[in-house]
């Protein structure tokens, strides 16, 4: 019996610590760290989207199944507040990225694992790469706040298409949010969906 324990737990942690290489390995080899966060999460945050599709450390996605908000899951502290981000730092284009990060989520003093229970700072809107601008990364951060905080940042609709210049790295220092708690990204390019959220953006 005694046996049978000790097998589980190195089951158990020789599956985590595959989890926590997995994503040292997508953020270094895709440039997640440094082009968005310093700092390596210490671990995957799961989403899936309503389309049924998930991320999965640097899939490739459409537009158009990425259209909805996502559900988002992590291990959270009920009694303390979260601060999640979804950010493209290829805006324009990976290439030439004149106006990272692009922000497209931001909602911060979530109690616990309630998104819907935080504050929106910026209304989510799905990824939109520009025609010929190729791969862009779309990259989820989550902090665990140091308690409640005031934010003092620019509030943005869906309608809102000035994004542009948003910073993960002067977030996280500005409010000494700390080292990032969970990460995940995907990649997408250019679909027949983009021109619509353009419109609504004001594009
Ligand atoms: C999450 O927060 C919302 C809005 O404050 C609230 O209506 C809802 O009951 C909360 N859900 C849970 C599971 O606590
Ligand atoms: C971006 O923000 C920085 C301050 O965070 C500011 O100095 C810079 O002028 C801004 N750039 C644009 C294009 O708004």
């Amino acid at each position: 019996m005694r046996y049978f324990h000790s097998i589980c737990l190195l089951i158990i942690f020789v599956a985590l610590s595959k989890c926590n290489d997995d994503i040292v390995k997508a953020f270094k080899d895709n440039e997640v760290t440094p082009d968005v966060i310093s700092i390596i999460p210490d671990g995957v945050l799961e989403v899936r989207y309503p389309s049924g599709n998930e991320v999965k450390l640097g899939n490739e996605l459409a537009p158009r199944d990425v259209k909805e908000i996502p559900e988002i899951r992590y291990d959270a502290d009920p009694d303390s507040f979260y601060t999640l981000i979804l950010t493209d730092p290829d805006a324009p284009s990976r290439r030439n990225p004149t106006r990272r990060e692009w922000n497209h989520w931001l909602v911060v003093n979530v109690p616990g694992t309630n998104i819907s229970g935080g504050e929106v700072i910026t209304e989510y809107v799905g990824s939109a790469p520009p025609k010929g601008s190729g791969l862009h990364r779309y990259v989820f951060v989550l902090f665990e706040q140091p308690g409640k905080l005031t934010f003092n940042e620019p509030h943005h609709s869906k309608n809102d298409g000035k994004r542009g210049n948003f910073s993960t790295e002067k977030l996280r220092k500005k409010y000494n949010l700390g080292k990032p708690i969970a990460g995940n990204f995907f990649q997408a390019q250019f679909d027949d969906s983009v021109p619509a959220t353009h419109k609504q953006l004001g594009f």
